[in-house]
């Protein structure tokens, strides 16, 4: 976990921060989900955190960039063995084809999808389970704490909707925290 966290910063890959790493740790410890889902993997920190949290948990990791996705192939190979699947893929590609049923998902890919990812997650998702989401706040853009910059507004935007969403959604009991880039924790149960 901690050569893969070096391994990241040193190639200045955006990882969880730590206050986002210690939430997503007790969650897991806490839930001991049987499968999760991640999306955006980079090169596997955040997915060590997890397979480390619960040694009977398989996760399943969706990295699109190929360069990263090899990284972290190797990395989870090493750490968590066959408990570890890394998939070459855009996500919205394996959310659309996947029958599967997760038990905890962790959404850290890119940000203006969330609601997308969400819909199509709905129904994948097993009594109880829990979405973790990060960077919901985005630098304070989201929540009017800094003003938002040319570039991203339809990210922010999309961000926005996506926070009400869940908070309106009687399917899920919803929290967000004030904690790392902002987290958003939610409870699915429809
Ligand atoms: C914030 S980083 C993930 C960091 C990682 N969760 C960690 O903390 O160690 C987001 C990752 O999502 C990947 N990504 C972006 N768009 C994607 C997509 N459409 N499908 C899958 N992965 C994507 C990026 O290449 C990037 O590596």
């Amino acid at each position: 976990m901690n050569s893969i966290f070096n391994q990241s910063k040193k190639l200045n890959l955006p990882i969880i921060l730590n206050d986002t790493k210690v939430i997503l740790e007790d969650l897991i410890k806490e839930n001991k989900p049987n499968l999760i889902l991640e999306i955006g993997a980079a090169i596997g920190y955040s997915a060590s955190v997890m397979l480390n949290a619960c040694d009977t948990a398989k996760l399943i990791t969706l990295e699109k960039n190929v360069e990263r996705f090899k990284i972290c192939k190797e990395n989870l190979a090493r750490v968590a063995g066959v408990r570890a699947e890394v998939i070459n893929c855009d996500a919205m590609e394996f959310i659309e084809n996947t029958n599967l049923k997760f038990d905890f998902i962790f959404i850290d890919g890119p940000k203006g999808q969330y609601l997308n990812y969400i819909k199509k997650l709905e129904s994948k998702l097993s009594k109880n389970a829990i979405v973790m989401c990060d960077n919901i706040y985005f630098h304070g853009m989201v929540n009017g704490k800094t003003p938002v910059t040319k570039g991203v507004r339809t990210m922010i935007r999309n961000l926005k909707k996506f926070n009400e969403y869940m908070l309106n959604n009687k399917n899920f009991e919803t929290q967000i925290l004030e904690k790392g880039d902002g987290i958003l924790i939610a409870k699915y149960t429809g």
